[in-house]
């Protein structure tokens, strides 16, 4: 049995004020949650907040992108180390935000999982097609490419603390979520990926997310599906409220 987890991307949102603000609301609402692991991925700006905020709760701190090397001339860029020292316990790599506006690569991609790991960060590795590549059938090609270029170069150790998350850029922020069958087919092509590349016994408790447009009337629908192991909020994560209501599906 996978257990979900629930992550929330807050991207370029919330300054370290209202990142206290929110979990002042958040953490009483979710107090009693105990079926899933709960994430929340705020600016670096707000790490240390968030942390604090979180200390002695369930909640994880996760960055939302790395750099692969563990320090170095690289100005305005972060290190796993560091994220690891700030408290994070997770961050997000391969964003299609990161891909689409900032030249990441799926070989980027396979540099950032790797230096993640190798300072004892969980990777949520997102995967994901864009709205042409799906209408002109590329679905699976790129979900393809992008897992053996990206995750195929992995130990069987390393591609065991991994999350994957998949996340069709058509759904993300467009307010257009996949059906829940639509994403449980793009998991389970993602999870025969898995088996193929590694063990069957590997891909069956790789835990994947689902994200785009997931809220609080949708996340039920998703869930039920038995391929989709959690989801990565963006939106509906910047409200305390709509955030555990989410959670507390
Ligand atoms: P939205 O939930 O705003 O569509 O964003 C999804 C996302 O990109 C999470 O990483």
């Amino acid at each position: 049995m996978r257990r979900p987890a629930i992550a929330g991307n807050w991207k370029m949102y919330k300054t370290r004020a209202e990142t206290l603000a929110f979990f002042r609301t958040f953490l009483p609402l979710i107090e009693g949650t105990k079926h899933c692991d709960i994430v929340v991925a705020p600016p670096f700006t707000a790490i240390c907040a968030a942390v604090e905020a979180v200390r002695g709760t369930k909640v994880a701190v996760s960055g939302q992108d790395l750099h692969w090397q563990a320090e170095g001339a690289f100005t305005g860029e972060v290190s796993g180390k560091m994220l690891a020292e700030s408290g994070c316990t997770y961050v997000i790599v391969g964003h299609s935000e990161r891909r689409q506006y900032f030249g990441e690569t799926d070989e980027s991609v396979q540099r950032k999982t790797k230096a993640a790991l190798e300072s004892n960060l969980t990777p949520i590795v997102c995967v994901g097609e864009s709205l042409a590549e799906r209408e002109a059938n590329q679905t699976e090609a790129v979900l393809k490419r992008q897992f053996e270029c990206g995750l195929g170069a992995l130990t069987a150790e390393e591609f065991s603390r991994i999350l994957i998350a998949y996340e069709p850029v058509w759904a993300i922020g467009t307010g257009r979520t996949a059906t829940p069958e639509i994403a449980a087919e793009a998991h389970r092509y993602i999870r025969g990926l898995a088996a193929a590349h590694f063990t069957h016994e590997q891909a069956s408790v790789l835990r994947i997310l689902y994200g785009g447009s997931v809220k609080p009337d949708n996340i039920k629908g998703l869930m039920a599906q038995a391929e989709i192991d959690g989801a990565l909020v963006g939106g509906a994560s910047l409200d305390a409220k709509s955030f555990a209501e989410i959670v507390n599906y």
